[in-house]
């Protein structure tokens, strides 16, 4: 594998893909050019595939099973590529039966990150954000849980640096703030 594999995190609605694309734009201009894979997508072209969901919002109350595998083929299919890579993904995913880990051990063996980043920001503009995307289906849930998402999202990355060796980096994306974290991860991602 040549390249770079950065794995960026964070609750839905925090900004994360906004925040890689912008990054990426400001990299290619300084000829340092990576590839963004959003690791929901992969496991949603399988789901939809077999019959198993019609949008992604429905992949999260699969059963648990059902989503290792698909995280499973997911991991496999991002570890061939080539280059720097960007996964844009999730530290852990809240599902009916409680937090399941994004990157269990098997997806990391896959996977190989250099590095974990966890986007994260202020719960009550998180909510807010969610609201105004009307583009989605999220769960509702209040600022409490999803400052708690955010707390055991850092548990998890912390559980993944010690399994991989990987490092960890937290990226704050506040409202007003964007440019912020563009600089910030584009810092991470040189
Ligand atoms: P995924 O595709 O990652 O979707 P998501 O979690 O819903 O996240 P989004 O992409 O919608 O939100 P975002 O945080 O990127 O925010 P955005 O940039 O859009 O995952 C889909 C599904 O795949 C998951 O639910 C799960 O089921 C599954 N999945 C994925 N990875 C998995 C894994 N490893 N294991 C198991 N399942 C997995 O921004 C949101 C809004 O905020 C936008 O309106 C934007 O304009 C605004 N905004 C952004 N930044 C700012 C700012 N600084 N100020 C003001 N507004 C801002």
């Amino acid at each position: 594998m040549s390249g770079k594999r950065v794995v960026i995190t964070g609750v839905p609605g925090v900004g994360k893909t906004t925040v890689i694309e912008e990054s990426m734009k400001r990299l290619a201009g300084e000829g340092i050019p990576y590839k963004a894979v959003n690791f929901g997508t992969c496991m949603f072209e399988t789901a939809k595939a077999e019959g198993k969901v019609e949008d992604r919002d429905q992949m999260r109350t699969l059963d648990k099973d059902v989503q290792k595998e698909l995280q499973r083929l997911a991991g496999k299919r991002i570890g061939e590529m080539e280059g720097n890579i960007i996964v844009d993904t999730h530290a852990s995913v809240k599902t009916p039966v409680g937090y399941l880990p994004g990157l269990p051990a098997w997806v990391l063996t896959e996977l190989k990150p250099d590095m974990v980043v966890l986007v994260e920001a202020d719960e009550d503009q998180i909510l807010m954000r969610r609201m105004d995307d009307e583009s989605r289906r999220r769960d509702p849930e209040g600022s409490r849980s999803i400052a708690e998402h955010q707390g055991i999202n850092r548990a998890f990355a912390a559980a993944y640096g010690m399994l991989t060796g990987c490092t960890v980096q937290v990226v704050r994306n506040e409202n007003y703030l964007l440019d912020h974290a563009v600089e910030a991860m584009a810092r991470v991602l040189r």
